[in-house]
């Protein structure tokens, strides 16, 4: 039986910088959380090339593979073009003309105490970071969620600053032009940082990642040669599922019963560490197996990637047009 379309409850917008494939830690961060909201909201996603070039400026080599790389990467998890709209952010020049007119109302000493640009400085290392727009990075996110006047942006903790620079720059341009923007709200979402695969955060530059893209040989081939619990150096030794990169991967992945017997039998020596790395196979599988069968439809038909981001950057160049005719006519431009 059909049933009818939930209402829509709200407008949202975020965005990600394109680095390429994704790997499954941006996937629980990000992409999983949108895919549920695409249901429910007006959603406007959007992958964010300008914003790459805040720290990678000097060699863009691979921007314009990562961007498809990652809009496939989207398309095979289940982001649905009919659902939300999904588009490229340098496609929509109104961002670039908003960032500039709210550049010019920012002050810098708020650009300045950033948590997310004293951070960056300190930990970026191998790049000169010392540029007008890496300072300016959050003025451009501001004027990328609020040129589609959301109502909820949806943030992990990290993001928190940043959304309420972008509610302070709101305020600012409504008590000097009247109001044009409403203040977005974040809408915070638990999104407990992934594990890679030997422990540490999952990312990149410590290549420790399962990829979206990832065959089932790769995964399992990552997944089997897992360091586990040194306790168990053989089969009948007992461990302790706290000091295993395995059984922190499982939390995402396997039903939580199952968890409570991997947690009994790890410390019993009941199970042994291929069968708990076969148990969080599958669950990883369950998500990546549906992943590539899209993933081979969406190589069936080329052009299809372009089509998607054509159509996304209609809709929401028709969206931003309307707020920056309002924000022209607000601050007597033209
Ligand atoms: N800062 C985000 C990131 O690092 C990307 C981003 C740019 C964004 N503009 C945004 C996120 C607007 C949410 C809303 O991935
Ligand atoms: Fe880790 Fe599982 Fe082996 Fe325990 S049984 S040490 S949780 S892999």
């Amino acid at each position: 039986m059909e049933h009818p379309a939930p209402p829509i409850i709200g407008r949202i917008v975020s965005g990600i910088q394109p680095s390429g494939r994704l790997h499954l830690g941006n996937y629980m961060g990000a992409v999983k959380n949108w895919i549920e909201l695409q249901e429910r909201h007006d959603c406007f996603f959007f992958i964010a090339d300008w914003h790459a070039l805040s720290t990678n400026y000097e060699d863009t080599r691979r921007l314009r593979s990562h961007v498809t790389e990652m809009l496939a990467d989207w398309l095979s998890l289940g982001l649905d073009p009919e659902r939300c709209t999904l588009f490229q952010q340098s496609h929509v020049r109104e961002h670039a003309e908003l960032y500039l007119l709210l550049g010019m109302m920012t002050p810098v000493a708020w650009l300045l105490r950033n948590p997310t640009y004293k951070d960056q400085m300190v930990q970026i290392e191998n790049r000169d970071l010392a540029m007008y727009g890496f300072l300016g990075y959050p003025v451009l996110q501001t004027a990328d969620i609020v040129l589609y006047r959301p109502t909820h942006v949806p943030v992990g903790q990290d993001q928190v600053p940043h959304l309420e620079l972008a509610r302070e720059i709101v305020r600012r341009f409504t008590s000097l032009y009247g109001e044009v923007f409403p203040e977005p709200l974040p809408l915070l979402t638990e999104t407990p940082k992934l594990p890679g695969l030997d422990g540490r955060k999952m990312s990149k530059s410590y290549g420790n990642c399962v990829f979206v893209s990832d065959t089932a040989e790769a995964v399992w081939e990552k997944l089997r040669t897992m360091k586990t619990d040194e306790r168990r150096k053989r089969r009948n030794d007992p461990g302790n599922p706290e000091d295993c990169p395995v059984f922190s991967l499982h939390g995402s992945f396997t039903p939580l019963p199952v968890i409570r017997e991997i947690d009994r039998g790890c410390r019993s020596a009941t199970i042994g560490c291929i069968d708990c790395k076969k148990i969080l196979a599958e669950g990883v599988e369950a998500l990546l197996a549906p992943a590539r069968a899209r993933r081979r439809e969406i190589e069936s038909r080329p052009g299809l990637l372009s089509e998607v981001l054509e159509a996304g950057r209609a809709k929401a160049a028709r969206e931003a047009e309307r707020t920056m005719e309002k924000v022209r006519e607000a601050m007597k431009i033209s």
